[in-house]
């Protein structure tokens, strides 16, 4: 749990971390991603195909699976999204050739040949040693063919889908444990009520066979407590392990801003949006909290993330575009977020992980670069599976206009070797922020720190100057007794570890 005192005019940044009185874990799968078949995320993304002149293994990049391997990624949700609700797994299974093409619908109008499908992804998981988060299609599907889908992938018995994955060269089931049904279904998912969706639930849950399925229910769009209320009281927990959320730090959908030309204003307003996720994150746990008091069903944010206008020139529909050090400040903030409610929060996935909003790697042809959200979702990787340790924060204001924000964000865990780790972000843009950290806990000797900072908020990297931001040994922190002072630079994010 984190106690926040913001807003209160603090004359100072101070925080107590109280180390061993808290037992809860972080998943690891809170630092999971997301791959659509949109823009170029999967096709000239991930997936090349066998004959292209980039190195590849079954068409999937052999730079993005060890850049993504390093970063660590515990699990990938596929195919969408929106996408998800249109799609018929059997058109991406047998050979290539046979396959039909269809039109992708939300995304640009772009023929879909099936050339990526089931098999491609789950090998594709295998590669990146990653967890496959499926999600079924319930707009447009059956409960028949979700049904078959999850035969297909897990069924070691013999029966017809099992039969026919091993027609199509695959012996052994793979290991798929998380299932969507449904994505979205209050928009691009059908347009349902709650009410309506939680039978539909119901009904697709039932049919879903396997001893360790984890099933999530598409949630509430931001702050629709109502969605969630509705979900948690009407589907027995029997049926259900996950209750998704969709959050996007968007300033207006119809006026969304630039990516990297944005003003401070935009900035100050994609920051408050992103801080929102705190506020959202507590209340629909709350309601949770209700229904489901020893918190068997966890909330899933499994789409997050900053979301502007597209790059001038490409596809509206591809939803291309650049990631700055403002992506950076939001993924530090709502990792923390995250981490800090690790209690109901246990699995999160960041919009989308190639060329697709907030990306953590953007293509260009045979060449890739890692944006500085990549470089805190690794340097935050210290947190998976980690013990929390709770933050009592008092942080001083990010004062713009009339408006303030807190300046200094934070969260900390304790990992199996007793390593402690303190992720810190400073997202005022004109003042460093000292803060003094009592660490309440047995003596730690050891301090090192990395840092991602830049100048300004709108440095990114690019094609021709991909290292601009990298994370750097970070000296601004010193260790006496149980005191860390620490000075964060504006526009920082910092990975302190702490050893005995
Ligand atoms: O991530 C892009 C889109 O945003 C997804 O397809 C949809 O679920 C959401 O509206």
């Amino acid at each position: 749990m984190l106690l926040l005192a913001f807003g209160a005019n603090a004359q100072q940044n101070t925080a107590v971390i109280r180390a061993g009185q808290n037992k809860t874990v972080i998943s690891k799968y809170i630092y999971s991603h997301f791959a659509e078949h949109l823009g170029r995320c999967i096709y000239g993304g991930f997936y090349v195909g066998d004959t292209s002149k980039i190195p590849n293994t079954a068409g999937v990049r052999n730079d993005i699976v060890a850049a993504l391997k390093k970063m660590k990624i515990p699990s990938l949700r596929w195919p969408g999204g929106c996408f998800a609700d249109t799609y018929h797994w059997k058109d991406g299974i047998g050979p290539k050739d046979k396959r039909p093409s269809i039109v992708n619908k939300w995304w640009g109008g772009v023929t879909e040949d099936n050339s990526f499908g089931t098999h491609d992804f789950l090998n594709m998981c295998e590669l990146l040693n990653t967890d496959p988060y499926l999600a079924g299609n319930i707009g447009s599907g059956t409960v028949q063919e979700l049904a078959d889908w999850v035969q297909y992938v897990s069924s070691d018995n013999k029966n017809p889908m099992s039969n026919l994955r091993r027609e199509n060269g695959r012996d052994k089931p793979w290991d798929v444990r998380f299932w969507g049904v449904g994505n979205e279904a209050w928009g691009c998912g059908g347009n349902m009520t709650p009410e309506y969706y939680a039978n539909e639930f119901k009904k697709y849950s039932t049919f879903m066979t396997g001893d360790k399925l984890f099933r999530i229910a598409s949630g509430a769009n931001s702050a629709d407590y109502h969605w969630t209320e509705t979900l948690m009281k009407t589907i027995p927990s029997h049926l259900v392990e996950g209750v998704a959320l969709h959050h996007y730090s968007v300033i207006d959908w119809n006026k969304k801003g630039p990516a990297v030309k944005f003003t401070e204003d935009q900035y100050f307003r994609t920051m408050k949006s992103a801080l929102f996720m705190e506020e959202l994150v507590t209340k629909h746990s709350a309601i949770m909290d209700k229904y489901d008091p020893q918190k068997k069903i966890a909330l899933v944010v499994d789409e997050w993330g900053g979301w502007y206008d597209v790059e001038e020139g490409t596809n509206p529909g591809f939803l291309f575009q650049q990631n700055t050090m403002r992506d950076a400040l939001i993924a530090g903030v709502t990792l923390n977020i995250f981490n800090n409610h690790a209690d109901r929060v246990r699995m999160a996935n960041l919009a989308q992980a190639i060329n697709v909003l907030q990306a953590v790697i953007l293509t260009d042809k045979e060449k890739m670069i890692l944006t500085p959200t990549y470089h805190v979702l690794e340097m935050y990787n210290v947190h998976q599976d980690a013990t929390l340790l709770p933050v009592e924060l008092t942080t001083k204001d990010y004062v713009f206009g009339n408006e303030k924000l807190p300046a200094v964000s934070v969260s900390a865990s304790a990992d199996k070797a007793g390593v402690a780790h303190i992720s810190l972000t400073n997202i005022d843009p004109k003042n460093a922020q000292e803060i003094e950290i009592t660490v309440d806990a047995s003596a730690y000797k050891n301090l090192t720190g990395r840092i991602l900072t830049s100048k300004t908020l709108q440095d990114y990297n690019s094609f021709s100057t991909p290292d601009k931001l990298k994370p750097v040994a970070f000296k601004e922190a010193s260790l006496k007794g149980s005191k860390l002072k620490v000075k964060l630079p504006p526009i920082s994010v910092v990975v302190l570890e702490l050893k005995k």
